[in-house]
C-alpha cells in the first residue's frame, strides 16, 4: 500500500518566503494520496493565498477566535503536524510551550508526530537562541527536515533554506515506515559516559553527556532501522522509537553489547568509555586515614576493537574524542581498531565537544577525511545517518 495513502497530514505554514513551495507540497501529498489540512499563521498569508493551496487540494482552516475547539478537533486528526516552513519565530514558540494562536494550540495539544522544515537567514539559524531552541526541540521528539544549504533570499549563502517538498515527503514515508533506508538493520549504538566504582559512594566518570550518541540513534531510528540504545547514566529520555539498555559499568556495557553480536548489522560506539577500572570495588566507603591514596586501575575491555574483530563484523563506526592533532591522530585510531569509520572531534576548542549541544568533527574512513563545520549534534546526527547509509553493504533483508 503506499506509504501516505489516508494518512492525514496538517500543513502548518508560518512567513516565510519559502511559503511559495506549499502549494508544490500539498500537490505532491495529494498525488501521494494523504488527506490535507492547512492552518496559515496570520504571517503565512503573506506569502500564499489560502486559494492557491484550496486549489490544489487542501483544505484550508482558518483561525476563528470562536467558542469552537478546532484546535482539538485538529489535534485528533492529525496522523502527523508538519510545519513548513519554520521560522525561527515558530520554532521558539514551539520550544516555549506557547500557545496564543491556532497552529501552536493545535502543537500543544496532539499527540501526533511533529515534523519541521526550517526556514530562515542562515546567522538566524546559527544564532544559539535557535540552535537551543532546536535542540530542546528535537530532545522532545520533534522531527527535523534540512534545512538545506545554499543561496537564500536575502542574499546569503548557507544553511538555512527550507527543504524541497520531495525531501519532506520523504521523511513523512520514513515515519510511515516505507523508504526507511535501513530498514531490517540491527543497529547498536553505545553513549554517555561509564561510572567505575570504588566504593559504594564513589566513582570514576568523564564529562560526556551522551547527547551525541542519543542523536544519532534517534536520526538511525528515523531511517527505519532497529535500534539498541546502550548508555551509560545520562539525564536524557530514551529517543522515541529506540530500544534503551542502560549500564553503568564500562564491563556491563561491553556484556550488553556482547549480547548482540550476533545479530548486529551495524555498530556505533559513541560512548565515552572509561579505560580503567579500580582493580577493586570496595564495599565499605573509605575513609581519609592516610595523607595519600594509591588507587590501582585494570583496563577495560575495548568494546569497539572487539566488535570490530568479529567475523563477520558488523559496520563499525567510532569516535575519537582528541586534541591537538585531530585529525591525524584519528587517522591512526581508526587504522588501529580496525573499523570503518572514525568520527573525529576536538574537546580543546570553545563551544564544542563534550558536555555542550554542538559540535565539530572531522569524518575519516579509509580513502578520504571530511571536516565539517560546527553544527548542533542532532543535525551532525542526521549527517552522520546519512554518510553511514551511502557506506553500509546492503545486508538489510528486503
Ligand atoms: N571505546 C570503546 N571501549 C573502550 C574505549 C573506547 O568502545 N573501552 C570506543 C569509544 O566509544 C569511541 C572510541 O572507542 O568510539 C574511542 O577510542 P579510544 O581509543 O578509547 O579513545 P581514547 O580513550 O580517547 O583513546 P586514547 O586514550 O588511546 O587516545
Amino acid at each position: 500500500m503506499p506509504p501516505l495513502r489516508g494518512r492525514r497530514v496538517v500543513l502548518g505554514i508560518t512567513g516565510g518566503v519559502a511559503a511559495y513551495k506549499t502549494p508544490e507540497l500539498v500537490r505532491r501529498l495529494r498525488t501521494a494520496e494523504a488527506v490535507v489540512r492547512v492552518v496559515l499563521s496570520r504571517s503565512a498569508r503573506q506569502f500564499v493565498a489560502a486559494g492557491a493551496l484550496a486549489a490544489v487540494g487542501a483544505e484550508v482552516v482558518e483561525d476563528h477566535r470562536g467558542p469552537g475547539m478546532v484546535h482539538i478537533d485538529l489535534a485528533r486528526w492529525a496522523d502527523a503536524i508538519v510545519i513548513a516552513p519554520a521560522t525561527a519565530h515558530v520554532l521558539s514558540r514551539l520550544a516555549a510551550g506557547a500557545a496564543d494562536d491556532l497552529l501552536t494550540t493545535m502543537c500543544l495539544a496532539t499527540e501526533a508526530p511533529l515534523c519541521v522544515a526550517p526556514a530562515m537567514n542562515r546567522i538566524m539559524w546559527m544564532n544559539p537562541a535557535t540552535r537551543a531552541n532546536c535542540a530542546l526541540l528535537a530532545g522532545r521528539g520533534v522531527r527535523f527536515v534540512g534545512p538545506d544549504e545554499g543561496a537564500q533570499a536575502c542574499g546569503d549563502n548557507g544553511p538555512g533554506r527550507m527543504s524541497e517538498p520531495g525531501e519532506i515527503l520523504g521523511m513523512l514515508e520514513r515515519l510511515w515506515g516505507a523508504a526507511g533506508a535501513l530498514r531490517g538493520i540491527n543497529a547498536v549504538v553505545t553513549a554517555g559516559a561509564t561510572y567505575e566504582a570504588l566504593d559504594p559512594a564513589r566513582g570514576f566518570t568523564n564529562r560526556s553527556s551522551g547527547k551525541m550518541g542519543y542523536a544519532l540513534a534517534a536520526a538511525l531510528a528515523d531511517h527505519g532501522a532497529a535500534v539498541t540504545l546502550i548508555s551509560g547514566p545520562t539525564a536524557l529520555p530514551a529517543p522515541p522509537g529506540v530500544h534503551l539498555i542502560p549500564v553503568t559499568s564500562a564491563c556491563q556495557m561491553r556484556d550488553a553489547v556482547w549480547a548482540c553480536r550476533g545479530t548486529m548489522d551495524l555498530f556505533v560506539a559513541a560512548a565515552a568509555v572509561a579505560d580503567y577500572r579500580p582493580q577493586t570495588v570496595l564495599a565499605d566507603k573509605l575513609k581519609k586515614d592516610a595523607h595519600t591514596l594509591t588507587v590501582t586501575l585494570v583496563r577495560n575491555p575495548d568494546i569497539l576493537a572487539e566488535v570490530a574483530g568479529l567475523t563477520p563484523r558488523p559496520f563499525t563506526v567510532g569516535f575519537a574524542a582528541e586534541t591537538g592533532d585531530v585529525e591525524t591522530k584519528a587517522r591512526a585510531k581508526r587504522a588501529r581498531k580496525g573499523i570503518d569509520l572514525i568520527v573525529a572531534n576536538p574537546i580543546d576548542e570553545a563551544g564544542v565537544g563534550f558536555a555542550g549541544d554542538d559540535n565539530r568533527v572531522i569524518l575519516i574512513d579509509k580513502d578520504h577525511a571530511a571536516a565539517w563545520t560546527a553544527a548542533p549534534k542532532t543535525e551532525i546526527a542526521r549527517a552522520l545517518a546519512r554518510e553511514i547509509i551511502k557506506r553500509l553493504p546492503r545486508t538489510a533483508s528486503p
